[in-house]
């Protein structure tokens, strides 16, 4: 008997992002910066941020319904749910369970939330493909939210200037036609450099014990401690990513990276040899918006006809754990 493995579609992708706009201009009614500080070390002008009662899971839900409306299917046929946030607005019920509830599925599935900061999306992906793989779930939404904007130290001008909020979603299938879209996908994580990006989330010890300190709120991160660790590994892991599947960088159509800062996203780009037009970066307009921001790019680069579909892309996250990941898919015609 031969175990064969399911080969996986990616059917659907889709993407949400608050109305509200805050400039690197409005910043500086907050703290002592400037656009031109910002932009000439980020890349970022502007990012969105959730405004009132709006919250990750509003965004999180819309991204889901127009993933699954490319995707062709009811979410009635949805057997697993995969949420990456790593700002949440609650941490229980987890967001997945929210989305469950949101999109009004009548049965129950298993749904659950990945913490892998901002390399959520490609941890979902790879979690989903075991799932198809082995033939145990036929459609899966992977739903990437975070509203960051929450959660930062809007006194912390190192740190706040960089994030936003923002949701993005996809819907894989098994392939009916034997051809998989993942050509290749990889995870890491090293806990040892996990100082450099944390989110406490403190509580208080029983009332009868001794208490601890409690750790600063907020997202605190060492920015230069991220973007040494970065810049000396993606590229040489993203190069080997596709040297690795038996490819040539030139093989490859587009890169779509995580949009956490646009010198890196040039690292990665000078190594793997690319011209601007086969990189896709939208970072100017919404900073780093975590997990959404790899499928935010995609599904608005196709919009904005920056990404032909028919093609293939590179996926590559990293972030808070210090996590990374990368993904070689085939991106179909009527995905986004
Ligand atoms: O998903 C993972 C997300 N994280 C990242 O990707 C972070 C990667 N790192 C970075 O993008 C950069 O490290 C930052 C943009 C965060 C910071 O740039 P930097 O060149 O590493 O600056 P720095 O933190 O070393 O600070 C240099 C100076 C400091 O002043 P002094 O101490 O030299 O007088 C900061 O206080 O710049 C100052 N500074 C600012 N000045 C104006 C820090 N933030 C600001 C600001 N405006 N917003």
């Amino acid at each position: 008997m031969t175990n064969k493995l399911i080969p996986l579609r990616i059917a659907g992708v889709g993407y949400s992002l608050p109305e509200t706009v805050i400039t690197n201009d409005d910043l500086t009614q907050l703290y002592e910066t400037s656009d031109e500080w910002i932009y000439s070390r980020t890349g970022i002008k502007e990012r969105r941020v959730v405004s009132g009662e709006e919250n990750a899971i509003d965004l999180g839900f819309e991204a889901s319904k127009n993933a699954i409306e490319k995707a062709g299917i009811d979410p009635e046929d949805i057997d697993l749910i995969l949420a990456a946030s790593s700002a949440p607005p609650d941490l229980y019920p987890a967001i997945a369970c929210h989305i469950h509830e949101r999109l009004g599925i009548k049965k129950p599935v298993p749904a659950f939330d990945i913490t892998a900061a901002c390399s959520g999306l490609i941890y979902g992906l790879s979690i989903a493909r075991a799932y198809i793989a082995s033939g145990m779930y036929k459609n899966i939404l992977i739903v990437a939210t975070d509203n960051n904007s929450r959660l930062v130290d809007w006194t912390d001008r190192g740190t706040s200037i960089l994030f936003g909020d923002g949701a993005g979603a996809m819907v894989v299938t098994q392939a009916e036609d034997g051809i998989d879209d993942i050509i290749a996908i990889d995870i890491k994580a090293d806990g040892n450099y996990g100082h450099l990006i944390e989110l406490a989330f403190d509580g208080k010890n029983c009332p009868l014990v001794e208490q601890y300190e409690p750790k600063p709120t907020g997202i605190r991160m060492n920015g230069r401690g991220v973007y040494t660790f970065v810049a000396k590994v993606l590229p040489q892991y993203v190069e080997e990513l596709v040297s690795n599947a038996g490819m040539k960088a030139e093989e490859i159509d587009y890169l779509i990276p995580h949009q956490a800062n646009l010198r890196i996203i040039q690292a990665v780009q000078e190594r793997l040899g690319y011209s601007d037009d086969k990189v896709v970066t939208n970072i100017k307009y919404y900073g780093n918006t975590s997990a959404a921001s790899i499928p935010i790019a995609l599904a608005e680069g196709v919009e904005k006809g920056n990404v032909k579909l028919g093609s293939t892309a590179v996926l590559c996250g990293f972030g808070a754990g210090m996590t990374w990941g990368g993904a070689i898919v085939r991106l179909r015609e009527g995905i986004c």
